[in-house]
């Protein structure tokens, strides 16, 4: 299979970079996020406490969710919009913190890839944990301010406050106990604070086709 796995904080602008690099090499791109996002918001819906790990993982393992570019569902049922609300922000973290719903999604993870053979997968540990093996893995970062000042240009808000909330997602994702956020020992590491998406774009699919053959 050839993996190319990107991982990196919240807001250091792995979505776009992910998809357009699916988009130059022509191979499928998955965002793992948006999985734990429908995770998220489906427990909210159904008063599930996303602080109980077991019974969160017994409702990811009880729903189908299904993650195709920009659209996510749940049963069947379209949370693209949803999982992006500020509620579900709030929560994600804590959902994705259990061990018990990271057994579910990987699994998910790794079969979306092995129908596929290629892909471009973002996350958090992707490099680290679902696909160890992938011929390229990527460490996306840029600077909090940049990162807040890109979230705040999207979706509105105060950067201050942004850039607070952006360090707090990164501390709890960074420090859980399984399966933090990481980066891998052979990891290209890449700031994309000041780059465009495209000069970045076109760094990393150079790097594809060198290391992963064509795509
Ligand atoms: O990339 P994102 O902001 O959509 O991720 C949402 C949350 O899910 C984030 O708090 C970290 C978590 N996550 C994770 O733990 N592992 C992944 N592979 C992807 C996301």
């Amino acid at each position: 299979m050839r993996v190319l796995a990107i991982d990196g904080p919240a807001g250091a602008g792995k979505s776009t970079v992910a998809r357009l690099v699916a988009d130059r090499l022509g191979i499928p791109f998955l965002d793992t996020g948006a999985m734990f996002r429908a995770v998220a918001v489906t427990a909210a819906a159904r008063g599930v406490d996303p602080a109980d790990g077991d019974a969160v993982a017994r409702l990811a393992t009880a729903i189908a969710i299904e993650v195709d570019g920009d659209r996510t569902t749940v049963d069947g049922s379209d949370v693209s919009a949803e999982i992006r609300t500020a509620g579900a922000n709030r929560i994600v973290s804590i959902v994705a913190r259990h061990a018990g719903v990271r057994d579910v999604l990987r699994t998910l993870q790794r079969e979306w890839m092995a129908s596929r053979g290629a892909g471009v997968v973002e996350g958090r540990d992707i490099s680290t944990v679902v696909f160890p093996d992938a011929c390229l893995k990527v460490f996306l970062t840029a600077s909090a301010q940049e990162r807040a000042a890109r979230r705040v240009a999207q979706s509105g808000g105060d950067v201050e406050e942004v850039a607070a909330q952006i360090l707090e997602r990164d501390r709890l994702d960074s420090t859980r106990d399984v399966a933090p956020l990481a980066v891998a020992p052979d990891a290209v590491v890449i700031d994309s604070t000041g780059r465009p998406a495209d000069d970045i774009v076109s760094e990393i699919a150079s790097l594809y086709g060198k290391r992963c053959g064509r795509g």
